[in-house]
């Protein structure tokens, strides 16, 4: 469901084999950079293979709201006109970014040091994320927040007009946290340093490079230490979006799970801050192999090819590789049902501020579907029924989350017996091509009527 649409429930049945290619969108986190980064340069940017998910036209709409040209060229072509560093104009609406936080925090952090204000809103789940990670970063920039209690959305920033350069640590582990504080500091004067203990994804820093800013990361007992040089002129660019580490999870893992599967998903970006899931799943014993290995734009790519496979036992997933896998922790615990053994996945607290609490969301659900699970604080343990041995039945919420909505279809295609989502309209925030996809692999998944 989007802001303002009704719920589509959904349902997913115990599937043959899944066969075929599946070719997944392009990376939500490049697009929605490509979008933003574009629309800071000075000039013509072309984006080829953008994702045209919901979350990442509402960063589009957003970056037209500031003053930027945005044009869909048709077939996943884009072209921004960008009004350079500093060159945001006041939006004369409020800002909607949907589901996505991270659309709003990273567009705070690139007008937060322009002298404008701007008011954000979104949809419930995102009104119901918090937002102090971001402002209180931004308020030693000088910006100002308003929004409402638990600084929580709608919120109105107050750009700095007079920005001071930043040395920041990151309190949590948030690409977006890091990401929104970069972007600030592309207009303030002199060197803005962003540290953070773990590594996060690294697109703003690899893809500001690309577009000519000043930028170093360096390895200190601190952490990543990352400086930036502000006010560069950015310099306009051709990007090839590449295919989604966070989408091809899913076919992925449902190929894993389900009974004499063989799918390929090719161009997959294997970024190591991005490419846990795949590790651990090999590690699980997963039959997962990575295909025509390569380099391509600086980042590491590969066809997956995944296969049944019926003797994966469960893990403790080391912490220090949450970051890598943050979003997959869903699809994770769904493989996790179906291997043999405890699954321990520690170190997530994280998980509980996403589009939904995803450690809840996974425990009811999985519970109600008749699999063990125990649940801490910042953990959460998943007890394997085996291969083909998870009962099912049982309709979850997907609580507004794309993740989980997914999450749970892919399950009810091993499982003994149908599982029903209240709600999948979230799923058209990344993968808007998921239901057909899915279903070209033969997978049967379909709406329903609760
Ligand atoms: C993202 C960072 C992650 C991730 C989100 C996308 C990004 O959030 O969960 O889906 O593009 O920077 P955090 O940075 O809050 O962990």
């Amino acid at each position: 469901m989007s802001a303002h649409g009704t719920p589509i429930p959904m349902m997913s049945r115990k599937s043959g084999p899944l066969v075929g290619e599946a070719n997944v969108p392009g990376d939500k986190s490049i697009s929605h950079r490509s979008l933003i980064l574009g629309a800071m340069a000075v000039g013509e940017t072309r984006i080829t293979g953008l994702l045209e998910g919901q979350d990442v036209l509402d960063t589009g709409k957003a970056m037209r709201a500031f003053g930027a040209e945005v044009e869909d060229l048709g077939g996943g072509n884009w072209r921004v006109q960008g009004v350079g560093v500093g060159g945001f104009a006041e939006p004369e609406n409020v800002i909607d970014c949907g589901n996505s936080g991270t659309g709003v925090r990273l567009i705070m952090g690139a007008m937060a040091t322009t002298p404008i204000s701007a008011t954000f809103t979104g949809d419930a789940s995102l009104n119901s994320r918090p937002m102090a990670r971001v402002t209180d970063p931004l308020a030693l920039f000088g910006a100002q927040a308003v929004g409402r209690a638990g600084g929580r959305l709608p919120m109105t920033i107050v750009g700095a007009a007079d920005p001071v350069p930043v040395r920041y640590t990151t309190p949590v582990p948030s690409a977006q946290v890091k990401s929104a504080v970069l972007l600030a500091g592309l207009n303030a004067p002199g060197q803005t340093v962003v540290i953070e203990k773990e590594a996060t994804r690294d697109h703003t820093e690899r893809m500001l490079a690309g577009f000519g800013a000043e930028i170093t990361t360096e390895v200190t007992d601190e952490g990543r230490v990352i400086t930036l040089t502000g006010q560069p002129e950015l310099k306009p660019q051709d990007i090839i979006v590449p295919r989604d580490p966070s989408s091809a999870a899913f076919p992925v893992c449902a190929a894993l799970i389900t009974e004499g599967s063989d799918v390929l998903v090719p161009n997959i970006g294997l970024n190591p801050t991005r490419a846990g899931l795949f590790t651990t799943l090999r590690d699980m014993g997963a039959d997962l192999t990575y295909e025509n290995e390569r380099e391509e734009g600086g980042e590491p790519v590969a066809d997956l090819r995944a296969r049944y496979s019926p003797d994966m036992k469960g893990i403790d997933v080391p912490t220090d590789r949450a970051a890598s896998m943050i979003d997959e922790y869903p699809v994770l615990s769904v493989v996790a049902a179906f291997a043999r053994g405890r699954t321990l996945m520690a170190g997530v607290k994280e998980l509980r501020v996403k589009e939904c609490d995803r450690i809840d969301a996974m425990v009811t659900g999985l519970q109600a579907n008749g699999v063990q699970v125990e649940e801490g604080d910042d953990w959460y343990a998943v007890e394997g029924q085996g291969p083909g041995a998870v009962q099912g039945g049982a309709e979850v919420q997907s609580h507004l989350d794309h993740r989980i909505a997914m999450a749970f279809l892919v399950m009810g295609l091993a499982a003994q017996t149908p599982v029903r989502v209240d709600d999948g309209g979230p799923i058209a925030t990344s993968f808007p091509i998921f239901e057909p996809l899915m279903a070209e692999l033969g997978a049967q998944i379909e709406r329903s009527a609760t």
